[in-house]
């Protein structure tokens, strides 16, 4: 097989012990062990991809995919091909909000992380069928992005919606959004840029109404210190719809980066 004449991506043919599933497109584990072994806030799975998310990452990965293997300093401007606002988005998973939102606010850029393949392939093929040119698909850890990869005060936003629940008491310490989480987040937030997490688990957005609250780096965009209504910008997800459809309650918590007390980056 030549480069310049890749065959068909074939997802359920035998493949070779060794061989990369998409020789083109997102790589197993890009940090490696480069980096320590931590708690992690995702289970790593191995889904099944369809012929049309494999053709989506063969095809585009090499366009609008980038690996975190935690090597390199990201240049923003650069990744969205011109200055733009950047939103991150923490765990997109089959990324049909994203790519709304995306459609929605063309002017700014969303920065779409995950690590599960078929999302990955979704979205780049829902960014392509809808001519969305403002998505970038990360594969790997946000945990390793925020802290390797991206430079002070360069996010515009962030968007954390339905991070896994977790709901068993052993497995809280992987729930995403912590103390030390929000340590890493702050300073590659610009001050007034707004946090957005939602969650349908009761007790999971108590936490993250708490630990949001004690953040002497955020504060609540909400008066009266509580939820915030739903934005309407905040589009239905796969995972809110299979909450609600349980009878689930859903909580939208804004909460705004403040002033920098550092000099360098205000
Ligand atoms: C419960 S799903 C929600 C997906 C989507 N936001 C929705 O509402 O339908 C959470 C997603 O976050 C991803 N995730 C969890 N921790 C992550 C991390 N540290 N880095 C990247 N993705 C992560 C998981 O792979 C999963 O796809």
């Amino acid at each position: 097989m030549s480069e310049s004449n890749p065959a068909p991506e074939r997802p359920h043919a035998p493949r070779p012990k060794g061989e990369p599933r998409f020789p083109h497109g997102p790589a197993p584990d890009p940090a490696g062990s480069h980096f320590e072994r931590r708690i992690r806030s995702f289970q790593p799975r191995r889904s099944r991809v369809t012929a049309g998310q494999a053709d989506a990452l063969q095809r585009l990965w090499p366009k609008w995919g980038l690996d975190i293997d935690g090597q390199r300093t990201l240049d923003l401007a650069e990744l969205f091909g011109g200055e733009r606002p950047v939103v991150l988005e923490i765990g997109f998973g089959m990324g049909e909000a994203t790519a709304q939102m995306a459609a929605d606010d063309p002017d700014t850029g969303i920065l779409a992380v995950d690590v599960h393949t078929p999302g990955q392939g979704n979205l780049l093929g829902l960014a392509e069928r809808n001519g969305l040119e403002n998505i970038r698909v990360a594969n790997g850890d946000a945990v390793i992005l925020l802290r390797e990869m991206l430079t002070p005060a360069s996010l515009d936003g962030l968007r954390v919606y339905f991070p896994d629940p977790w709901p068993k008491a052993r497995h809280h310490k992987r729930r995403i959004i912590q103390p030390d989480f929000l340590d890493l987040a702050a300073p590659r937030l610009k001050p007034g840029a707004v946090l957005h997490c939602a969650t349908d688990w009761e007790p999971y957005a108590e936490q993250m109404l708490d630990v949001l609250t004690a953040h002497p780096e955020f504060e609540n965009t909400q008066a009266d210190g509580g939820y915030a209504p739903r934005p309407s910008f905040r589009p239905l997800t796969r995972f809110e719809g299979q909450g609600l459809d349980k009878g689930h309650v859903v909580h939208d918590l804004l909460f705004r980066r403040t002033p920098s007390q550092n000099s360098q980056e205000a």
